[in-house]
């Protein structure tokens, strides 16, 4: 989710959440303005959002982020106008070449370039072309040059008045063809010379000034396991540097599938085992690093998915930042978090220890089939960092978890005292207790009864259907029917008793007074 001004709802993904007809108005302004895959922002009037927010979404009415997901499919049917504004609005219709477009990082590449809408032609030196995914090499604006990034012309015919070249060549980590990367920008620099054409090359952690800032861990991959490589990317970066406009970006470990959709871009980046989804360092170099955005140029930017603590101790020291330290703050934020929630329960946790597990348990359990848990967002106006839980299907949002009320019943019966005062338990008890007694007066109250079907009778709900009206047998006149009235119809006054039974075509009724309100015998 992106930030949102108080009128207007930005998201992801929209299609996910609209309802038919507003899901249908998306589809047609994805076809004509294809930017809007990317990312878009749903803009309602503040007319037709003001009622949604303050009937539909509070508590959250302040918290933008979770607008999209508060808002019930049937919300979003209220709104009757939908408008696109493309956050980077940008302009530009850029031409690129793109060095490594059949690798794993290359590809991704190419599919953002493809759909940012800034993009007018994208020209991809290919040893092996067929590997490129068809339906990327059939789209208009992209053309194939067949070769190796170490052949001049080939390279030449790539860079021919492009404003930008990516470079995202990778090789073996050791033996023949380990030089590929400097040898291949050694061409590709020759081919850009002076012009202004920015140039992205995707690198290394580890590699140059960077080895500094690394994990023990990232460390020893670097200088045991790839040195080569890295040794390599050391000269290629030097290269890179010695042009016009560059960035050089130097992702973590590499994985495939879906993008996180957040990075840690910093000239020190890294963490203890530091990695990055391909589709991330391709959403990084397409939006941050490609003109006219400046942010990065000329510098090198590692990438990696998580931001490490910047608390040091002992163990950053030896094993480089947030590598032990980082799960050690984690583990002991959990535990204060469960004793916290022990409290909130009402559990003793010193007197009965043995329950800190149950309850560690409970935290650690996947939520409900169709459940997740959110956190409220800086504007909210209870204030940011609540957990919240979230139902997709409907919507519906609540503090408390959705399987609260077994846990607490499982727990009330483990739990050897009696839960503290103003705790969930105790509140949970206390609701117990009246809703029993409820229960017992009810049935205290209906006990009495003959088998007779009464006409007007309360009965607990679920309990079985009572038998047919039968003759009272207590009363010497067989067409007497029992009735009895519940005594939340303390002041029924006779006249409606009457009524009542005059509806039902019974005879006269005898003469009440208030205290036989409860029992009435109608004659038929
Ligand atoms: N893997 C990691 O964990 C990791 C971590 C940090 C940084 N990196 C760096 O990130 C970049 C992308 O990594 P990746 O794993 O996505 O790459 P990859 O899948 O290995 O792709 C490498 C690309 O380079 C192309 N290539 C190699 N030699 C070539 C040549 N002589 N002529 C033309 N093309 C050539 C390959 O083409 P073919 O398809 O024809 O072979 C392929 O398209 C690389 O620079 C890598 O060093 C990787």
């Amino acid at each position: 989710m992106l930030r949102s001004s108080p009128s207007s709802v930005l998201c992801r993904r929209p299609d996910k959440i609209l309802t038919r007809s507003l899901r249908v108005k998306w589809k047609l302004l994805k076809q004509t303005v294809p930017q809007v895959q990317q990312r878009g922002v749903l803009a309602f009037g503040a007319r037709t959002l003001e009622p949604i927010l303050s009937t539909r979404l509070h508590p959250f009415q302040q918290c933008s982020k979770t607008y999209p997901a508060c808002i019930g499919p049937g919300c979003w049917a209220q709104a009757t106008s939908v408008f696109i504004q493309l956050p980077f609005p940008r302009t530009l219709a850029m031409k690129v070449a793109l060095f490594g477009a059949t690798g794993g990082t290359g590809v991704e590449i190419l599919r953002r370039l493809l759909g940012s809408g800034t993009v007018e032609e994208v020209r991809c030196l290919a040893r092996s072309p067929e590997k490129l995914p068809q339906e990327l090499r059939e789209q208009t604006g992209v053309q194939v040059v067949s070769g190796s990034s170490t052949d001049a012309s080939a390279v030449a015919e790539t860079c021919k008045g492009v404003d930008a070249v990516i470079v995202s060549l990778g090789g073996p980590g050791k033996g023949p063809g380990v030089d590929v990367c400097s040898q291949s920008q050694k061409v590709i620099n020759e081919a850009v010379g002076a012009s202004d054409s920015r140039m992205v090359c995707v690198s290394s952690i580890g590699v140059g000034d960077h080895y500094q800032h690394c994990s023990l861990f990232a460390k020893f991959f670097a200088s045991w396991i790839i040195p080569q490589a890295l040794a390599d990317k050391h000269l290629q970066e030097e290269m890179v540097r010695t042009l016009k406009n560059w960035v050089v970006v130097r992702p973590g470990g590499l994985i495939d599938g879906e993008g996180k959709g957040h990075w840690h871009a910093a000239e020190d980046a890294c963490g203890a085992y530091p990695t990055i989804p391909r589709a991330d360092v391709a959403d990084f170099v397409v939006k941050e690093c490609l003109p006219p955005s400046d942010q990065w140029l000329r510098r090198n930017v590692a990438l990696v998915t998580k931001k490490p603590r910047s608390h040091r101790s002992f163990g950053i020291q030896l094993f480089g930042r947030g590598c032990r330290s980082h799960f050690a703050q984690q583990k002991l934020l959990f535990d204060r978090y469960v004793s916290q929630f022990c409290v909130y329960l009402g559990v003793d946790a010193t007197a009965e220890p043995d329950l800190i597990t149950e309850v560690d348990d409970y935290l650690r359990r996947p939520l409900p089939a169709g459940w997740t848990s959110h956190q409220t967002g800086e504007d909210c106006e209870y204030g940011s960092g609540y957990t919240y839980f979230m139902q997709a299907a409907t919507g519906r949002t609540q503090w408390t978890r959705p399987d609260e009320d077994e846990f607490l019943q499982y727990l009330r019966k483990k739990m050897r005292r009696k839960p503290a005062a103003g705790s969930r338990l105790f509140f949970a008890a206390l609701r117990d207790r009246t809703r029993r007694e409820r229960w017992a007066a009810l049935e205290d109250q209906i006990d009495h009864l003959t088998g007779a079907r009464p006409l007007l009778r309360a009965l607990p709900e679920g309990s079985p259907e009572p038998a047919p009206p039968k003759r009272s047998e207590n009363l010497e006149d067989p067409c007497i029917f029992h009735v009895v009235l519940h005594k939340r119809f303390p002041v029924m006054a006779p006249a409606v008793v009457e009524a009542f039974a005059s509806y039902f075509g019974l005879g006269a009724l005898t003469q009440l007074t208030a205290a036989e309100l409860r029992h009435v015998w109608v004659a038929k």
